[in-house]
């Protein structure tokens, strides 16, 4: 029931988007002045440059970064909307802008510094002139050896190795357009999307290493060429790279006239070049599945001349790249994160980037910040939820170490100010910037930030619309959601920009579905006007113009009318000092619709008590209100997570309702389900809640709760 003092439950008949988001304001802080001494957008000047006046022209900035084979005739091509073409008439190669271009200047300098997980494996420098042979004797490999062209598609299901921006960057020269899946996914979800992209050449690897043993991983290309043959996809060679030359590490076998060593190919192409095909700016570059949907994984499309020129702009000016600095994006590249921030935009700027293949916890919390420390690392990106481990595993650790961030970044979900301040004070040591970085799959790059030296950071909030980005937050009816009224809605880019996806390969009408129909005005217009974006997240936007993003449209959990973000409740169970982790699930309830059920895992050393349980149901109630007072509090080990880190919520939805779990076995920590199963559901049932079968409706809800993320 709606608590009667809460003024929203006063207003009958709220819209959903209309229901008051319960967030305290955060203060902000102004970027430490000797890092906007050296800032690469240090006048505000260049705001104004990208402001609306100046759209799409402003764009040219960011397409100037790149070397052009051919100059284009138009910067924004609107006329199929909303297929925007951006460049058109422009050629250019991926690959040369990312290596070629280097040589001259930088040949001999660290293109990646690549970091095995065993700390007694020697770390690997891969200079630009040496990138820039590996890249030129695959491609060769691929032309010759696979008779790939421009335009054919190629999966990749490779782990957090060098081989795997070599392949992105050999396909790249050659027009040939990558699906890189991601290496914790199963098999069978790779053959999904090898059958999707109608991929013929599978590019994998035999082993890794995660965790402190040797992982087998070629076992998946089995799995996964059964999967795509079920849908009617053949796959002629399954390229398998040797984590260690020589030595085989997976106990597949190895399938004559299909299966090959890339280690015994190469050979035959030593000291081989490929000339970079030039390509037209509108050319896809990649494709890169998303999770967050049912049915058909959904292959975001992006292009050559868009997206490249996107990833450079904003890594230039919100990550504060310049080309001395030594850069480290702990993400995957098997995201997106680390298709634009690990490999295009940097390299794009020349840049040396750190490439680490393991666990950041392994073997010790310390981990990361020996990294830093050795290497010299001064930019530091990474998630919330692999800052919340490492504040978790060793709060103190990163005071241990000699390494000094310029800038740090946050990216994938919001992050809680509990967290954000010991990001900024522990591994910022209080001198570091922190950019909070809100986008996702389909935008290619950056959508919500700041610009660092020029907007003051704000815990828990991404920031204003990033350059020449203009996001709005729509209600369910297309009205605007004005700053500061406290109200959430739909967030929303009014404008295109170019680094947003095309289409969904070979789903041109779910493409139009998804992102556009919701807010479009006129199906027939030929105005970008008329065609806003929907991202698919709620958010609020502040008096100062910040944003705070609320999670995934789909993340939200609805208490008698109230909508709760699951990242507000969370944020709150973390202002208990015990709690290190927390998230906040659906279940299904008779009397208000859905009643919050709260998990938490405690810091180190701490047991569960009563104590805990209350403060945590206190603090939610201080900081957001009676109404969101979780129905249970169950504190656990730990948290199931995927291989990326993500807390894995309709899991734990399951779970509290007695639901299937679902495919748990691309999880980092599959064996914690059970163990939470038992203590969860033996407390309900000796509680005397009875079970009951729930509707297909409410299945798929919990089963896709959180799925987004
Ligand atoms: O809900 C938003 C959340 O992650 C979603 C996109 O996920 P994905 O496509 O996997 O891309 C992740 C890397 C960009 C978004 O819809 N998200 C991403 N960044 C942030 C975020 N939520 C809050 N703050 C962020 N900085």
């Amino acid at each position: 029931m709606a608590d009667s003092t809460d003024p929203q439950s006063q207003q009958p008949q709220l819209s959903e988007a209309q229901i008051a988001v319960h967030w305290r304001e955060e203060n902000t802080l102004p970027p430490p002045p000797p890092f906007i001494a050296q800032a690469n957008a240090a006048e505000a000047e260049i705001i104004e440059r990208f402001s609306e006046a100046h759209f799409p022209d402003c764009f040219t900035e960011y397409a100037d970064l790149l070397t052009w084979d051919r100059r284009w005739d138009q910067v924004l091509d609107t006329s199929n909307p909303p297929f925007w073409k951006w460049f058109t008439g422009g050629r250019l190669n991926a690959c040369f802008n990312c290596v070629d271009r280097h040589l001259a200047t930088s040949g001999n300098k660290a293109a990646f510094i690549w970091v095995p997980e065993p700390e007694d494996q020697l770390t690997q420098v891969i200079t630009y002139q040496e990138l820039y042979r590996r890249v030129n004797e695959f491609a060769v490999l691929l032309e010759d050896f696979c008779g790939l062209k421009a335009g054919d598609r190629v999966t990749f299901h490779l782990p957090m190795v060098p081989e795997l921006p070599v392949a992105m960057l050999a396909c790249a020269r050659l027009g040939v357009i990558h699906s890189e899946v991601f290496g914790g996914f199963s098999g069978t979800a790779c053959g999904d999307r090898i059958a999707d992209s109608g991929s013929r050449v599978l590019v994998t690897m035999d082993g890794y290493y995660r965790g402190g043993s040797l992982v087998d991983h070629k076992v998946k290309a089995d799995e996964a060429l059964l999967a795509a043959e079920k849908h009617g996809q053949e796959v002629d060679k399954v390229l398998v790279f040797r984590r260690r030359p020589g030595q085989y590490a997976s106990a597949s076998p190895m399938v004559e006239g299909r299966d090959f060593f890339v280690d015994e190919l190469l050979p035959q192409y030593r000291g081989r070049t490929v000339k970079p095909v030039s390509m037209p700016a509108e050319a896809p570059l990649f494709l890169m599945y998303t999770s967050g949907t049912t049915g058909r994984p959904k292959g975001c499309q992006h292009s050559t001349g868009g997206y490249l020129a996107y990833v450079a702009g904003t890594a230039k000016y919100h990550l504060d790249i310049h080309p001395e600095d030594t850069y480290w994006c702990a993400a995957d590249i098997g995201w997106i994160t680390g298709h634009s921030y690990i490999v295009y935009g940097p390299l794009a700027l020349g840049t040396t980037s750190v490439l680490y293949e393991g666990v950041p916890t392994y073997p010790d919390p310390g981990r990361c910040w020996r990294i830093a420390e050795r290497l010299g690392v001064n930019i530091f990106h990474t998630a919330p939820t692999t800052i919340r481990m490492l504040r978790k595993l060793g709060p103190e650790e990163p005071r241990r170490y000699d390494y000094r961030f310029k800038l740090m970044t946050t990216v994938g979900e919001p992050i809680e100010p509990e967290v954000w301040r010991w990001y900024h004070d522990e591994v910022g040591k209080g001198e570091a910037v922190i950019v909070d970085t809100w986008w996702m799959t389909e935008t290619g790059g950056f959508l919500g930030t700041t610009l660092p030296a020029l907007q003051p950071m704000k815990p828990g909030s991404c920031g204003p619309g990033a350059l020449g980005i203009l996001p709005v937050i729509y209600d369910e009816d297309g009205n605007t959601v004005e700053a500061g009224s406290g109200k959430a809605g739909n967030i929303c880019i009014r404008n295109p920009w170019p680094g947003v996806l095309q289409t969904v390969w070979g789903q041109p009408e779910r493409f139009v579905d998804i992102y556009y129909a919701k807010y479009n005005r006129n199906r027939d217009s030929k105005d970008w006007h008329d065609w806003p974006f929907l991202c698919g997240d709620g958010a609020v936007q502040a008096a100062d113009g910040y944003f705070r993003i609320l999670g995934r449209i789909d993340d939200v959990i609805n208490v008698a009318g109230h909508r709760l973000g699951t990242k507000e409740l969370e944020s709150a169970a973390l202002t208990v000092p015990e709690v290190a982790e927390a998230a906040a699930v659906p279940a299904i309830d008779e009397v208000r619709g859905r009643a919050v059920e709260m998990y938490v895992a405690l810091q180190p050393g701490l047991a569960a008590s009563e104590e805990i349980r209350h403060s945590v149901a206190a603090a939610i109630e201080r900081e957001i209100g009676k109404i969101a007072r979780p129905a249970h509090i169950w504190i656990v080990p730990d948290m199931p997570k995927t291989r990326s880190g993500k807390i894995m919520r309709r899991v734990i939805a399951g779970i509290s309702n007695f639901a299937d779990v679902g495919d748990t076995s691309t999880l980092a920590n599959p064996e914690i389900v059970d163990d939470i199963r038992h203590r969860v559901q033996s407390d309900k049932i000796a509680a005397g809640h009875v079970p009951r079968v729930l509707t297909p409706e409410e299945t798929q809800e919990i089963q896709e709760f959180g799925k987004a993320e």
